[in-house]
């Protein structure tokens, strides 16, 4: 057997909520494509739409997005040529009652929260799991940080609360997309989670955080039955 019952679970709620964030598409947009499992399932989706005379063009959040967006034949774009973008849709490793997010489990967080500033709308899917009564509950907090003087900012994270790894691919450093290293982080004091974003920011090894704040997601969350949205008003782009 391929899946576990509860995989297996978890792939169709991921599928759902995938098909139903589909619906945001219009033509002619300009759409921030995601990282992850459930982002991957919205690129298929995407693509057959294509296939069918949807018109659009994608501009991806990491190389792996963007290796699996041309194997389906999705056009692409860069920041540079469309700065300003319709629609985000990407997931998420924990959504908040609030609608505030922890990213990066994939190591794309960079990428990720700069399209997703850049977009009108930012459209979030995930299965149901993903939502936690407070960020840290489930994932730890993935930080992006310069290679260089890593373990001095581990240890600076670490002042701020709980315990930080650096984070291993093939028992090597994982590298992100921008060359630079993942610092999880276990035990921050999240409750207040706008402070310790500044906290962090304030590190000058930290490049980013994977806490996605203040962004007003539409919220996609696929179940065993179905897939719900969980609406928030537009926001200006920036
Ligand atoms: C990638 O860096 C992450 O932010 C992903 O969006 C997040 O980990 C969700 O991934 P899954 O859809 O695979 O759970």
């Amino acid at each position: 057997m391929l899946y576990s019952a509860r995989e297996g679970g978890v792939l169709d709620a991921k599928r759902r909520a995938a098909a139903r964030a589909l619906d945001f598409v219009d033509q002619g947009m300009v759409v921030g494509l995601g990282t992850g499992s459930t982002a991957s399932l919205v690129l298929h989706g995407l693509a057959e739409r294509i296939a069918a005379g949807l018109r659009i063009v994608g501009v991806p959040t990491s190389r792996q997005t963007e290796d699996l967006a041309r194997r389906l034949g999705i056009p692409l774009t860069t920041l540079d040529d469309a700065p300003e973008l319709d629609l985000a849709i990407d997931g998420a490793d924990e959504i908040d009652p609030a609608g505030q997010l922890i990213k990066g489990l994939g190591g794309a967080l960079w990428r990720e929260k700069i399209v997703a500033r850049a977009s009108a709308r930012f459209v979030v899917v995930a299965d149901e799991s993903k939502l936690v009564p407070r960020l840290g509950t489930r994932a730890p907090l993935p930080v992006e940080i310069a290679a260089f003087g890593a373990r001095a900012t581990v240890r600076q994270i670490e002042r701020l609360g709980g315990e930080a790894t650096l984070r291993l691919h093939d028992g090597r450093s994982f590298i992100t997309d921008g060359g630079n290293l993942i610092a999880d982080c276990r035990g921050l004091p999240l409750d207040e989670p706008r402070s310790i974003d500044e906290a962090l920011r304030a590190l000058p090894g930290v490049v980013e955080t994977g806490l996605f704040l203040d962004l007003r997601p539409v919220l996609v969350i696929g179940t065993a039955e179905s897939a719900r949205v969980i609406a928030a008003t537009p926001r200006s782009v920036g």
